[in-house]
């Protein structure tokens, strides 16, 4: 059976389906499950269907299935990780951890939670899901639940960072979601991080897409101690 790793956060905007895409196309032979009904995952698709029907060659086989409207049931989870390595989920912020939400943190071997350092997100995320943890630790006693701190500073420590979020007394992944532009835009078309990289055009483009993929590179490096 492949790995189901989920992206899951009350809160919206904290890069979960960017996170998604990369953490897609890092793997490889994977299916992301986009459970949110702005379906930006599953745009992403169709611009990357549409690239190749204009016989433009991919580097990576990834698939999207939407799921923001009807329901995912367990079943159509485990027939997907029946078919790939890893199957991605990508869920909607939603501020009261929903259906949506118990469904990643119940089937899911690796559930990501994406912090950003603000008061606001950590007070989101102990009043809306820290109050779900004990439910789904006890339904997934196999799951691994983990915080991945992003948007960091490019220059910030990993230490100070991690010591940040102690007090939520949940894993605290070794690596950060650094905050650079590259991220914001290398998904048009249907791209992938590796192929706008390879795609650039100046050195300083190049130089960054890099910097993107190593911070990516590291996470994955440190979610793989955890999905063991
Ligand atoms: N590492 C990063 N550095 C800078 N900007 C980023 C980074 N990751 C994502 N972004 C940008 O931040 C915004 C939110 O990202 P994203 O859509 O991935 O978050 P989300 O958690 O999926 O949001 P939603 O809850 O609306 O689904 C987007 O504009 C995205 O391009
Ligand atoms: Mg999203």
């Amino acid at each position: 059976m492949g790995k189901i790793i989920s992206l899951v956060s009350p809160k919206g905007g904290v890069t979960k389906s960017t996170l998604a895409l990369c953490l897609a196309s890092a793997y490889g032979n994977s299916c992301i499950v986009d459970m949110d009904r702005q379906g930006s995952l599953d745009t992403w698709f169709h611009d990357r269907q549409n690239r190749e029907s204009e016989g433009y060659e991919q580097d990576v086989r990834i698939q999207v299935e939407f799921y923001g409207q009807e329901e995912l049931t367990d079943k159509k989870l485990m027939d997907l990780a029946g078919q790939y390595e890893y199957v991605i989920i990508d869920c909607p912020g939603e501020s009261e951890a929903g259906e949506k939400t118990r469904t990643a943190l119940v089937y899911s071997d690796l559930v990501i939670i994406p912090i950003n350092e603000s008061e606001f997100d950590l007070n989101s995320l102990l009043d809306h899901l820290v109050p779900l943890l004990d439910y789904a630790k006890e339904a997934n006693p196999k799951g691994r639940f983990v915080l991945l701190p992003v948007f960091c500073h490019v220059n910030a420590g990993l230490e100070k960072t991690i010591a940040k979020f102690k007090p939520l007394e949940l894993d605290v992944v070794e690596a950060l979601f650094r905050y650079r532009t590259v991220f914001k835009r290398f998904a048009e078309n249907g791209q992938t991080l590796e192929k706008y990289s390879e795609n650039a055009t100046t050195a300083r483009e190049r130089i960054r897409a890099r910097a993107a993929l190593s911070d990516v590179n590291e996470i994955v490096l440190q979610l793989n101690n955890h999905l063991r």
